[in-house]
C-alpha cells in the first residue's frame, strides 16, 4: 500500500480525496493535519506522498515545506502551475513532463518535489481536443466555460443567477492549456461564467485545425480515446445526468462551425477529474512509471 498524507482534507477537494482514497486499491490515508499542524512536517513521517488540497495562498507556503522534507507533493493549487520547473500534468496528455522533476530538485535543493494539477475547468475542453490536436494540429480554440458552484470552494453560494466573471480563471485556462500542450502558438479565446449548478464544468467549444477534420474522423478518434465518451442525443451532456464516475469527459453536439472547423459541448466533474480524481491518477502514473527512476 502507498501511504498518503492529505493537506486541506476538510475542504471540497479534500473530502473528495478522502472518498476516493477510501475506495482505492493502492492508496491508504495516514495523515490529515489540522490547520494548526500544517507546518509540522515531522508528523507526516511514514507517508510515501502528499496530496495538497489547500487554497493557493496557503499552499504556496506549506507545499514547498513538504517537498523540501523529501515528499512527492501532488498539488491542486494554482500557485505552482506556471513555474517553469514544476510539471503541470494530465497523465493521458503530457506524462513526459515528469522528467522536469530532476531539474526542479536541482534548482531548489529539494529531496522531494511538487507536481501540479491543472485548473479544473480546462479539462472538459483539453481532453477532447488533445487526440484531434495530435492528428490535425490545433490552430485556434474559442471556448466558453459554464462552471459549477463547487468550483469556488465550500463556502460559495449562487442561486438563480449567473456570474459572468471569475477572477483569474480565463487567463489560467489559456496559459495552462499552452503549457500542457507544449505549444503557445495555438490561439485561444476563453470566457468563464459561474452558473448555479452543484457540480460539473461544461465547455462550449469551437476549434480550428491546420488540417480540417471531417466530423466522422473526429468521432472515430473519440471512439478510440478512453478518457472521453461521445453522447449522440442532441440534448446531452448535462451536469445532472452525465458526470458518471467523474473521470470521463462526456461530449455531445458535435457539428461543423460556420466560423471555425468544428464545435461541440463537453462536460467534466470539477472535483473528480478536475481535482482529486485527476490528482490520484497523476500520483498513480508517477508511482507505476516514474518512481523507480526518480531520486525520491
Ligand atoms: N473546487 C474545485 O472544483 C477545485 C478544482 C480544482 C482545484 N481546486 C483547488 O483546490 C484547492 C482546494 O479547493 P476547495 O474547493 O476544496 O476549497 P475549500 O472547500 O475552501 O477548502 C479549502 C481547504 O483548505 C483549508 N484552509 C483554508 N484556509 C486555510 C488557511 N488559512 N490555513 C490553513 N488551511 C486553510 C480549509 O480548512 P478548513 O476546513 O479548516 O476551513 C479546507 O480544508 C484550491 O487551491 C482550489 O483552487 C479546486
Amino acid at each position: 500500500m502507498i501511504k498518503v498524507g492529505l493537506l486541506g482534507g476538510n475542504g471540497l477537494v479534500g473530502q473528495t480525496y478522502q472518498q476516493l482514497i477510501d475506495k482505492h486499491r493502492d492508496f491508504e490515508l495516514c495523515f490529515i493535519p489540522s490547520r494548526e499542524d500544517l507546518g509540522d512536517v515531522l508528523k507526516a513521517k511514514g507517508c510515501d506522498l502528499i496530496f495538497s488540497a489547500l487554497p493557493s495562498s496557503v499552499a504556496q507556503i506549506y507545499d514547498p515545506l513538504y517537498a523540501q522534507a523529501g515528499y512527492p507533493v501532488f498539488s491542486s493549487a494554482s500557485c505552482h502551475r506556471m513555474r517553469e520547473d514544476i510539471p503541470l500534468i494530465i497523465p493521458e496528455i503530457n506524462p513526459e513532463d515528469f522528467a522536469w522533476i530532476e531539474r526542479q530538485q536541482k534548482n531548489r535543493g529539494w529531496k522531494g518535489f511538487i507536481v501540479a494539477k491543472p485548473n479544473c475547468t480546462l479539462q472538459s475542453m483539453i481532453l477532447p481536443l488533445f487526440p484531434l490536436h495530435k492528428r490535425f494540429g490545433l490552430r485556434g480554440i474559442s471556448v466558453t466555460y459554464l462552471q459549477a458552484r463547487s468550483g469556488a470552494g465550500k463556502d460559495f453560494k449562487l442561486e438563480d443567477n449567473i456570474l459572468p466573471f471569475i477572477e483569474g480563471e480565463e487567463e489560467k485556462s489559456m496559459m495552462e492549456t499552452h503549457k500542457i500542450l507544449g505549444d503557445s502558438s495555438i490561439q485561444i479565446s476563453s470566457q468563464c461564467m459561474r452558473v448555479p449548478v452543484p457540480h460539473g464544468h461544461l465547455a462550449v467549444v469551437s476549434a480550428s485545425f491546420k488540417e480540417k477534420p471531417s466530423l466522422e474522423e473526429v468521432k472515430a478518434i473519440w471512439d478510440q480515446y478512453e478518457p472521453v465518451s461521445y453522447l449522440e442525443e442532441e440534448d446531452r451532456p448535462q451536469p445532472a445526468l452525465d458526470l458518471g464516475d467523474g473521470m470521463v469527459v462526456s461530449i455531445g453536439r458535435l457539428s461543423g462551425c460556420p466560423l471555425m472547423d468544428i464545435r461541440f459541448v463537453s462536460l467534466s466533474h470539477n472535483l473528480v477529474r478536475g481535482a482529486a480524481g485527476g490528482g490520484l491518477l497523476t500520483a498513480e502514473y508517477w508511482s507505476k512509471n516514474v518512481r523507480t527512476s526518480a531520486a525520491v
